[in-house]
């Protein structure tokens, strides 16, 4: 099929550090993709469930209703183990509504005064929902496991990412390439398997 002529589909993210991770990797899929920049969306939905795909699908339906497109949505969180799983979800408000990035991590740093090396295990949950106006839905999931690092290090990626450190490349997230954080992050597992499943779906025309 031409380029042109494959289905509009919608990434609703309002996150552009998600945007710029999710677009190289759906890139892939046979179909073309609309941003909420794109159609001047800025609307946000409220993030009511109480776990990752719960809000995704929320998201991926609201704004497949809002647009008529079929829609994909990424909800995602970070579980450290020594906060009995927080913030999980509540990842972007655990600081507070209008944390910034640097606040999310003093206070999740602080949180985790005193605990050791050994017990600082975490990680990143990334669901992708994809919602089609027929009232279909699907989810794929990926996850990354790391260590909550004591102090920042690095300026790349967002949220979480400066103190991320994952043992097998000594180096926190915010210290990859996108390229290299796609490959191993929660957010590119997903993306991929929701690359996969569009092939398939689209493939038989399912849509
Ligand atoms: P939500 O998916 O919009 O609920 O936001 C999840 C929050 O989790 C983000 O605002 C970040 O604080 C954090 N988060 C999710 N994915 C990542 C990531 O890839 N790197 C760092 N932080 C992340």
């Amino acid at each position: 099929m031409a380029p042109e002529e494959r289905p509009l589909f919608l990434l609703a993210t309002t996150n552009p550090g998600k945007v710029r991770e999710l677009l190289p990797i759906l890139a892939e899929a046979p179909c073309r993709w609309v941003t909420l920049a794109d159609l001047g969306i800025t609307a946000s939905v409220a993030e009511t469930g109480q776990s990752c795909a719960e809000n995704a699908l929320l998201k991926a339906r609201t704004y497949c209703r809002m647009t008529g497109l079929p829609t994909l949505a990424d909800d995602s969180g970070l579980e450290v183990d020594a906060l009995g799983g927080a913030p999980g979800a509540q990842a972007k408000v655990y600081a507070g509504e209008n944390a910034t990035d640097p606040q999310r991590i003093a206070f999740l740093l602080q949180k985790l005064e005193g605990v050791p090396w050994e017990k600082r295990s975490a990680r990143f949950r990334s669901v992708i929902a994809l919602a089609f106006p027929d009232g279909r839905t699907y989810t794929v999931e990926g996850t990354v496991e790391g260590l909550i690092a004591f102090a920042p290090q690095g300026s790349g990626g967002f949220g979480y990412d400066p103190i991320f450190y994952l043992p097998d490349k000594g180096k926190t997230v915010a210290q990859l390439s996108l390229e290299e954080k796609n490959a191993l992050s929660h957010r590119g597992k997903a993306a991929r398997q929701a690359v996969a499943l569009l092939k398939e779906l689209l493939g038989t025309g399912k849509t």
